[in-house]
């Protein structure tokens, strides 16, 4: 039987935000049962009203930062009559700003949530993960994982850590039966973005996507048989190929904006305050 067949029962971390609820909505009508992660117990309670079977989907609020309440969510998968098929690590936070303008706690708080939480969380899981033969950790990265942008500098960080440690738990695993996937969107059309960040990519002309073609993206990793990892978005894919091989390339073309993203990165922090 293939995953495209069977029910499975998915965790998703960061339902009730933008993408989240997109890939939560998509997977239910596919007849997927869902664990509904975030801290928000109502926002989630709506989207699992909303979704097809709602009775089979459970809401799982709780702040992930926070040891104890991911130990007590790991618990309740454990819980879960037959198990936990797929970890989907979704839930990010994002700061718009130059590093010299972020605190210690925002640093920490970046890296933490879209970094420490999905390693922490997969390995935690991944016991019970092994149990199914359809086993699967979806990381959702960001394009700003491989072009390191300005404005960003904490946020690629954590993307960056969050491909590394994809590809390499991907290669520890090889030997077994669980997937390790990476799917990095370019700016997609959610809350996440302020309106800051969405006036630079407006005047830079960087498109964005639905949070609906980054569910579809997941969904085929999902129904793929091997582990994956996909980019989002054309010229982005380019570009992510051409900063790797030259470097200094993009260097050059990002300086041109340099002026332009700073105005806008302290127009972000000034809204902020
Ligand atoms: N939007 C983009 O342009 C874009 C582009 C590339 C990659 N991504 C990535 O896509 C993922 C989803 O982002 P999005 O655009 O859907 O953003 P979003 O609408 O702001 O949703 C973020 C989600 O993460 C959850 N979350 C944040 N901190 C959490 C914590 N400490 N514990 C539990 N949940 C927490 C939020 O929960 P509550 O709302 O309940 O607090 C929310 O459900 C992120 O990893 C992001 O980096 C987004």
């Amino acid at each position: 039987m293939s995953a495209e067949d069977k029910t499975l029962t998915v965790l998703i971390t960061g339902a009730s935000g933008g993408i989240g609820g997109a890939i939560a909505r998509l997977l239910a009508a596919q007849g997927h049962r869902l664990l509904l992660q975030g801290r928000n117990a109502e926002r989630l309670q709506v989207l699992r009203a909303s979704l097809p079977h709602s009775d089979s989907h459970l809401v799982l609020a709780a702040d992930l930062l926070d040891a104890g309440l991911r130990r007590q969510l790991v618990e309740r998968c454990a819980a879960i009559p037959g198990g936990v098929d797929v970890l989907i690590n979704n839930a990010g936070v994002s700061t718009f700003a130059l590093l010299a303008d972020m605190s210690d706690a925002e640093l920490a708080r970046t890296l933490h949530t879209n970094l420490l939480v999905p390693m922490a969380l997969t390995r935690d899981l991944l016991p019970l993960l092994q149990r199914s033969e359809h086993a699967a950790v979806i990381n959702i990265g960001s394009a700003f994982g491989h072009i390191g942008h300005p404005g960003f500098a904490a946020y690629g960080a954590s993307k960056s850590g969050l491909h590394g440690f994809t590809e390499a738990l991907r290669r520890e695993l090889s030997d077994s039966a669980v997937r390790v996937h990476y799917l990095a969107p370019r700016a997609v059309d959610t809350a996440l973005n302020t309106a800051a960040v969405n006036d630079l990519n407006r005047t830079l002309g960087n498109k964005s996507d639905s949070p609906e073609t980054v569910a579809q993206l997941c969904l085929q990793l999902l129904q793929g048989r091997a582990s994956g990892r996909r980019f989002i978005g054309w010229p982005e894919r380019l570009f992510i190929k051409v900063n790797a091989l030259f470097p200094a390339l993009v260097d050059s073309a990002l300086a041109k904006k340099l002026p332009l993203i700073r105005q806008f990165a302290q127009q972000n922090i000034q809204a902020s305050k």
